[in-house]
């Protein structure tokens, strides 16, 4: 069976930047208790009107500009994202009309942190079985349109941003002297027990009405965090991830050249990197000006990992993520 080759990467975030400074002038915060936390400096929020399918088509576009490719070679969508445009339907579908496409499948993937790679691990069988062979896989979001941007809500406010990347997946074409390029190893998990300590309780049909004024009243629409525990546990999961793909493909971390960790908080990707002994030059972060981008997190990085030439050919890059439900993943790519 062929192995899943990266064709291309894209990412786009809103115009608007909002710094820790500007966060202060809405709630109780500070720039320093922001940076200390979490080492964010700054975020991106929507203007009225953008939608996360708008920035997921964007990213779209940027990639398939860069795989030289027309979007109607495009033969299946998958979207990542905790934050959808509506109830229902999915995002997904929303893109697909964006890019002016009809037909091909949308699919919309529900693990929040861990959706990129839950969807990559999706793509990545599909292409490999043959079912499509340009599979277009966006992580996408809007925090900002439901983050309590008040006292109350200033736990979770400060920590998530908007923003969305895109990667288009394909057989992996081996030629004379190539090194065996694409996806090695991809790992999911979940562990349930956890739901409740990373969430957002309202709306969900769990409850008749599915949303209430009280609930809107009582703060069930925003993120709740146990933000300690996710800490606890995200440290843990992320390492454990990577061994886990690395192993799979019979490899160890001496030959990893690139980590690149969801974007939950700085302080979890220092620890990851420590647990896993790397320097610094083989790990990268930029939530400094994105915030938690949540699914979106790792195709940005990865986006911004490219354009700055700081992947080669041949290169072997890990992909690890945690987030809510717990849910967690890991992936191996020959680049
Ligand atoms: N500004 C200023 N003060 C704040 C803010 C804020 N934005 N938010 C909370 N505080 C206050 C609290 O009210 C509390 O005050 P108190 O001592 O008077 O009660 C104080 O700061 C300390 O709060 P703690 O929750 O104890 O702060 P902690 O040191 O644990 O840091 C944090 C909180 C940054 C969330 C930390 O627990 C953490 O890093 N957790 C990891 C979770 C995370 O990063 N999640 C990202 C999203 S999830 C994901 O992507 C996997």
């Amino acid at each position: 069976m062929r192995r899943t080759q990266f064709l291309s990467t894209g990412m786009r975030v809103p115009d608007r930047v909002v710094t820790n400074d500007d966060l202060a002038a809405l709630m109780d915060t500070s720039d320093e208790w922001i940076q200390q936390r979490s080492g964010i400096r700054e975020r991106r929020w929507v203007a009225p009107g953008e939608a996360g399918s708008d920035l997921g088509a964007e990213a779209a576009r940027m990639a398939l500009e860069r795989a030289g490719m027309e979007a109607e070679e495009l033969d299946c969508i998958i979207v990542a994202t905790l934050s959808p445009d509506h109830f229902f339907p999915g995002t997904g579908v929303f893109l697909q009309r964006k890019l002016g496409l009809r037909g091909i499948p949308c699919l919309d993937v529900r693990n929040q942190c861990s959706g990129f790679l839950y969807g990559l691990s999706v793509a990545d069988a599909w292409i490999r079985i043959g079912q499509y062979r340009r599979i277009l896989l966006v992580g996408a979001e809007v925090h900002s349109t439901g983050l309590h941007r008040n006292d109350e809500g200033r736990d979770t406010a400060v920590l998530f941003g908007d923003g969305a990347g895109a990667v288009i997946l394909g057989p992996a074409v081996d030629g004379d002297g190539d090194p065996g390029r694409g996806v090695l190893s991809v790992r999911i998990h979940a562990d349930g027990r956890h739901a409740e300590k990373l969430w957002v309780e309202a709306p969900g049909s769990a409850t008749d009405p599915f949303v209430s004024h009280a609930d809107i009243d009582g703060g069930l629409t925003r993120p709740a965090m146990e933000g300690r525990e996710v800490f606890k546990h995200a440290v843990v999961r992320m390492p454990q991830a990577v061994h886990e793909v690395l192993a799979d493909a019979g490899l160890a971390l001496d030959d990893v050249d690139m980590v690149i960790p969801h974007q939950a908080n700085l302080r979890i990707s220092q620890a990851v990197q420590k647990s896993l002994g790397l320097p610094d030059d083989r790990v990268y972060n930029n939530i400094q000006r994105y915030g938690n981008t949540t699914a979106a997190s790792i195709p940005i990085a990865l986006h911004e990992c490219v354009e700055e030439g700081r992947l080669s050919v041949g290169d072997l890059v890990c992909l690890t993520a945690f987030g809510s439900g717990f849910t967690w993943a890991g992936a191996a790519i020959r680049w």
